[in-house]
């Protein structure tokens, strides 16, 4: 802002209301509160515990590209996204950022945020090209030189086996609603783990159970602003009820499954958990009785994954809702499901409902019409989740350590003329998300670490390429890329470990 501008034309820019304007009386009284009022206390920082992981996130489909290099198979996002009318823009992720080729310039940018770890996803489909059978060495390959450099950047690797790449070969057999996919889940897993563990020692297993299942195999209808919204992923089918309920025991199954593949072929002491996107109830009026409701929706509302597999059992109101669609199993299988995990991951990115407590336990309000959304039509804000989701996490299932594997926000980013790019309602995201996720571990609920979603703008599914969730923007036609000043904000956090 130029320094001639005169106090009342500042008053116009920001519409007359912080700064200046005031009246000759309203500046007498604030010269008198002057002389008698303390000087506020500094800014307070809110620290993270020492030792706390600062990390980005990304996935194999939505960055790799070189979708039929060194032998990779299809997946079911290969067939979906190659489908006319599936993809908002028209794109694919044939190319995406050419990850497959750049990971060495994308680990420089890791680096130069300040990250102490990364997330990425390893695809099924370069590893077994039909899913099973032979392992392809050049697919195990391409991670173990991307591991090799995250490690000498100082980065630590936390891949994730499955996010939503499923090879089109076990799809062709029936895909989630085959038990033998959640055991050729596992012999995948084992493969991975023992070729991987002598260098990365936290796996995530499988992420967002709910994305897989429901939106997958069912979509979700929706009115966003007035207009309605159909939410698909691949494969994009629309099963009934008892299917998708037994897809959902599937899932978990192959949960449990590969977690004990992992404790059989990985290097002692490698530590593995889900990534989910827990569904979180927060209490709309901080009171006893709202905490008490948003747990009972919270178990509730994640009966089918996360209870399940810390309980080892579904509830009794998940059965008898489901009734005669009810999943068929045993009770080996929950024993299975419940093998002890090290850690959960959770993707937070808002609240499923605000409740309040009700003579059938809790009161699930509707999103006002006017309720804020981010960019993305389904992500309503409510920053306050990134302190429910761990608390509740923690007060259900005394889980010992949590990570937030995945938060963010898909913005309308573009290029100045001067070639920045400044996001601010990322930043104002990120802060608000933060702020909450510090009262969560200065509470001492064991949140160990975060992870951003996502480093750089990527294909973002069903939306294509122009739903833009990076730290770092990328030109998809040159693949340049360009730090947002989101990036700056988070390098900042790092170092000082605090929200900034
Ligand atoms: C969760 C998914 O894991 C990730 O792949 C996706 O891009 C983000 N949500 C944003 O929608």
């Amino acid at each position: 802002m130029s320094s001639n501008l005169t106090r009342r034309d500042v008053g116009k820019i920001v519409g007359g209301a912080a700064l200046g304007m005031t009246t000759a009386s309203q500046a007498g009284s604030a010269e008198m509160a002057e002389e008698t009022q303390p000087e506020p206390a500094q800014p307070t920082t809110a620290k993270f515990p020492d030792g706390f992981r600062w990390g980005v996130a990304t996935s194999a489909y939505q960055i790799e590209g070189a979708v039929t290099e060194d032998g990779r198979g299809a997946s079911i996002w290969d067939v979906y996204a190659h489908t006319p009318g599936k993809i908002k823009d028209g794109s694919n992720a044939d190319v995406a950022n050419d990850h497959y080729h750049r990971y060495r310039d994308d680990v420089r940018l890791m680096r130069d945020l300040g990250v102490k770890a990364y997330r990425f996803s390893i695809a099924w489909p370069r590893v077994f090209p039909d899913g099973r059978g032979q392992p392809n060495a050049r697919g195990i390959d391409f991670y173990n030189r991307l591991i090799d450099a995250l490690l000498e950047a100082g980065i630590e690797p936390f891949p994730t086996l499955y996010h939503w790449d499923l090879p089109q070969a076990l799809q062709d057999r029936g895909g989630w609603l085959s038990r033998d996919t959640s055991k050729a889940f596992a012999d995948y897993a084992s493969y991975v783990a023992g070729q991987l563990s002598d260098r990365a020692n936290n796996f995530f297993t499988i992420n967002e159970f709910f994305s897989i299942v429901d939106i997958g195999h069912r979509g979700i209808d929706t009115v966003v602003d007035g207009a309605k919204v159909r939410i698909e992923l691949a494969p994009g089918l629309r099963l009934p009820n008892g299917s998708l309920n037994q897809m959902r025991h599937n899932t978990v199954l192959a949960q449990g499954l590969s977690v004990q593949a992992i404790r059989a072929s990985a290097r002692a002491g490698t530590k593995c958990g889900p990534a989910d996107n827990l569904s979180t109830a927060v209490p709309a009026i901080e009171t006893p009785e709202n905490i008490k409701a948003a747990e009972i929706a919270t178990r509730e509302m994640n009966a089918g994954y996360l209870t399940v597999m810390l309980e080892g059992k579904y509830t009794d109101t998940y059965l008898a809702n489901t009734g005669k669609d009810a999943p068929k199993f045993t009770d080996e299988e929950l024993k299975i499901i419940s093998s002890p995990v090290d850690f959960i991951g959770i993707n937070v990115y808002r609240p499923s409902a605000y409740v309040v407590a009700s003579e059938h336990g809790f009161r699930p309000i509707p999103f006002n019409k006017s309720h804020p959304h981010m960019q993305s039509s389904w992500h309503l804000l409510g920053p306050e989740v990134m302190y429910w989701a761990p608390r509740l996490l923690h007060s259900l299932w005394k889980t010992k350590e949590i990570y937030i594997s995945e938060n963010g926000c898909g913005a309308s980013d573009e290029v100045s003329a001067g070639g920045i790019v400044d996001d601010s309602d990322r930043i104002m995201f990120l802060r608000n998300h933060l702020g909450h996720l510090h009262r969560a571990t200065a509470e001492g609920v064991p949140v160990k670490g975060y992870f951003h979603w996502s480093l750089m703008d990527n294909f973002e599914w069903s939306d294509g390429l122009v739903n833009r969730f990076g730290l770092v923007y990328v030109d998809f036609k040159t693949q340049s890329r360009t730090p947002k000043l989101s990036a700056a904000w988070l390098r900042e956090a790092i170092a000082k470990n605090a929200v900034v």
